[in-house]
């Protein structure tokens, strides 16, 4: 969904691509894309950053700042003084020639918005070149949201509304969802989808030099046209040996495509739930009205305002826990030290359909209570919906 809330018209004074690059192959492709996608921007070229910089300290303010650091013997601390300089909205984007999931994550963490390995594909050249006429809900490098799902308790339904929201972002929204299972083991996102999730999730964080978008792609399953999975189903006694960095990775390549990155996240504090929490615009917690739910949403609370300080944090009245709810909202609230977001209604009917049927409940159960408020959740994430996409939605043929 294009919106006119966009990067261009919030920064209206950036504007260009402002390149340092030494390899004529290299500044003809780029030359090449910008004529490509026609885009009005003018591309100025230096030769070292030093003199990039020194444009931007005498006044050019460059939409992007694309830096080919393959031949610098100190690129973080090149990466770092280009976001010193550039400021904290540039697009600050490295080419590189070492593929290491290390040096990447360093960059990122140095300011890059981006890292390249040459020769980069036309594919991700052109993806960042593009316009990011940010999408209504993208971070302000450009790139997709994340937006965490996470149960206070087992079986609250966390799974249940976190497979809802993304199909109702990707199908009424119309916006391009991802939607990632990250319990590897026991995840339920595919059983209730009745996909078969493969086996490409795991390839891709054991072996993270393999994560690129094409890979991506292959592993991906396609739902709907705007919703794809990412999920797994590895055996019980299987080991994983899965470095954080390899999720890291993967989140970032999903937000190069994906307008919003959904993630079914386990509870825990391994490493790769510290990524994932640390890449989050949102987290959403399912709150079960319960002493094991007190206690562990006000644990979840100092775990996400330690972990992802920068999220928005959302307590919502979690729909599975039925009779396992004995206390009262208000006493709870007091418990949490604030009120509660959102609220879904326990409603095993609606439920037990979507589970009959492997589709989700705003398919299975489209006019229910619950799926109106799983539609006022997913407004609370991606903002309200306009009023001509509400036309549209009730016109739409079933997509399944
Ligand atoms: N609002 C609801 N009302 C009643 N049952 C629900 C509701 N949401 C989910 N369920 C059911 O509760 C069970 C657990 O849901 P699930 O989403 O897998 O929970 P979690 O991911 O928190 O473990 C499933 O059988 C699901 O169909
Ligand atoms: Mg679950």
């Amino acid at each position: 969904m294009r919106s006119s809330r966009s990067a261009d018209a919030l920064k209206p004074e950036r504007e260009g691509i402002l390149a340092v690059l030494q390899e004529p192959s290299t500044i003809d492709r780029i030359q090449g894309i910008i004529r490509e996608l026609q885009l009005d921007d003018e591309l100025t070229l230096t030769d070292t950053l030093d003199a990039a910089l020194r444009r931007i300290r005498s006044g050019a303010a460059p939409r992007i700042l694309l830096v080919d650091l393959g031949d610098s013997s100190a690129p973080i601390a090149e990466v770092s003084a280009a976001r010193a300089v550039g400021g904290a909205d540039l697009k600050l984007v490295v080419l590189g020639t070492v593929n290491d999931v290390a040096l990447f994550r360093d960059l990122l963490s140095a300011g890059a918005s981006d890292y390249l390995v040459k020769p980069s594909t036309r594919e991700a050249l052109t993806a960042i070149l593009e316009k990011t006429a940010g999408p209504l809900g993208t971070t302000p490098d450009g790139l997709g949201q994340v937006i965490v799902f996470i149960g206070s308790r087992g079986g609250v339904g966390a799974t249940t509304s976190a497979v809802s929201c993304a199909w109702l972002m990707a199908n009424e929204r119309r916006e391009r969802v991802a939607l990632v299972d990250l319990d590897l083991h026991f995840g339920t996102v595919a059983l209730k989808l009745d996909l078969d999730p493969g086996s490409g999730l795991c390839e891709a964080l054991e072996q993270p030099s393999r994560i690129d978008s094409l890979f991506i792609e292959r592993a991906m399953i396609k739902v709907t046209e705007n919703l794809r999975v990412l999920a797994a189903e590895a055996s019980a006694a299987q080991h994983l040996a899965i470095d954080a960095g390899a999720v890291d990775m993967l989140l970032h390549e999903l937000r190069r495509k994906f307008v919003r990155i959904a993630v079914d996240l386990p509870r825990g504090a391994s490493p790769m739930q510290r990524v994932v929490l640390a890449a989050a615009s949102q987290v959403v917690v399912f709150c079960e009205r319960s002493l094991a739910g007190l206690r562990d949403t006000i644990r979840l609370q100092t775990l996400v305002r330690e972990q992802a300080p920068q999220a928005r944090l959302w307590l919502v009245e979690a729909g599975a826990s039925g009779e396992r709810a004995p206390i009262g909202k208000s006493e709870f609230e007091k418990g949490i030290g604030k009120s509660l977001d959102a609220s879904l209604s326990y409603d095993p009917k609606s439920a037990g359909a979507s589970t009959n049927s492997g589709q989700p409940l705003p398919a299975a159960a489209p006019r229910s209570a619950i799926v109106r408020e799983l539609r006022q959740l997913t407004a609370l994430l991606v903002g309200p919906a306009p009023a001509a996409a509400k036309r549209r939605m009730f016109a739409l043929p079933s997509l399944w």
